[in-house]
């Protein structure tokens, strides 16, 4: 496997993974997919690692899954393939996750960026659902999570027209978190990494969690899973340290326990 398909950068606590096949636009290869998840899953394990950056280049997020790997592929390979697997162990990554988006963000390129936690996208973003021109339907979250996020009618017209939303739509929608300047995307997804990076981690896991139940549960059901974990919260000794600061006036040292 080649590990050059994304690149692994580390600034301090925060954790950076490239997406680096320019040729293919991004195109997601099993390889790419491999090595991606791969990386996220070791960066989750890593006490040091405060989130987690997701980003392609300046022309391109991902152009979504490998066309022409897919192309040949039968319907049982479909069912079968191992690479069905890698969008699950990507959601379930406790590690807050920020998609940087510039250029296009498509089909499973879209579908990544909607599984990060939050997304920071270039005045040049592009995101969409094309998988209807190719004949297929969008296969790894597309459907779901655009539906939670704009309701059903605007993610029915994306994904059976396959139009393209800009990134100023894309945030009026409430896909995206900030819109930035076409030359400082990854900057400014650094700097919201960078915030993340600083709040008391095992709190910060504790919300990604009660967050994401909001998708999955009944509000009743939800409301009791976030009591737990605000209880969990209040069972650190970063919630002490946090509280203490507050009132003692100086900034918190916050040490993940
Ligand atoms: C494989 C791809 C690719 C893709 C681009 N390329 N997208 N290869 N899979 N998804 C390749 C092209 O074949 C071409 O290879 C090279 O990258 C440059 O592509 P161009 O089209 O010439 O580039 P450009 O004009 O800049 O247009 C960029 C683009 C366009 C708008 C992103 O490439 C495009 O529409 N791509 C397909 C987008 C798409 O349909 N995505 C959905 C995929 S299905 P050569 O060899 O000619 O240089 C999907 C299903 C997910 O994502 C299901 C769950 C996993």
């Amino acid at each position: 496997m080649a590990d050059d398909v994304v690149l692994a950068e580390r600034d301090g606590a925060v954790a950076v993974a490239r997406l680096n096949r320019p040729d293919a636009r991004n195109a997601l290869s099993a390889d790419l997919m491999e090595r991606l998840t791969g990386l996220v899953e070791e960066w989750d394990a890593d006490g040091e690692v405060r989130c987690i950056v997701i980003a392609g280049g300046d022309e391109y997020f991902a152009a979504g899954a490998d066309i022409k790997a897919m192309r040949d592929r039968s319907f049982q390979e479909a069912m079968t393939t191992p690479t069905a697997g890698y969008w699950p162990r990507l959601w379930s990554c406790n590690t807050p996750m920020i998609a940087a988006v510039s250029g296009y963000a498509l089909g499973g390129g879209c579908e990544l960026a909607l599984l990060c936690d939050m997304i920071v996208a270039s005045e040049t973003a592009e995101f969409g659902q094309p998988e209807i021109r190719l004949g297929i339907i969008p296969g790894a979250g597309g459907t779901q999570r655009l539906a939670r996020v704009l309701g059903k009618q605007r993610a029915m017209e994306l994904v059976i027209t396959g139009r393209r939303m800009g990134a100023a739509e894309a945030h009026a929608a409430g896909i995206v978190n900030r819109v930035t300047g076409a030359d400082d995307w990854l900057e400014q997804a650094l700097d919201l990494a960078g915030v993340v990076a600083r709040r008391p981690p095992i709190a910060v896991r504790l919300a990604k969690q009660a967050v994401k139940a909001a998708d999955e549960t009944a509000l009743s059901a939800g409301l009791d899973h976030e009591r737990r974990l605000y209880e969990l919260a209040m069972a650190t000794e970063d919630r002490i340290e946090g509280m203490s600061a507050f009132i003692d006036k100086r900034q918190p040292d916050f040490r993940g326990r």
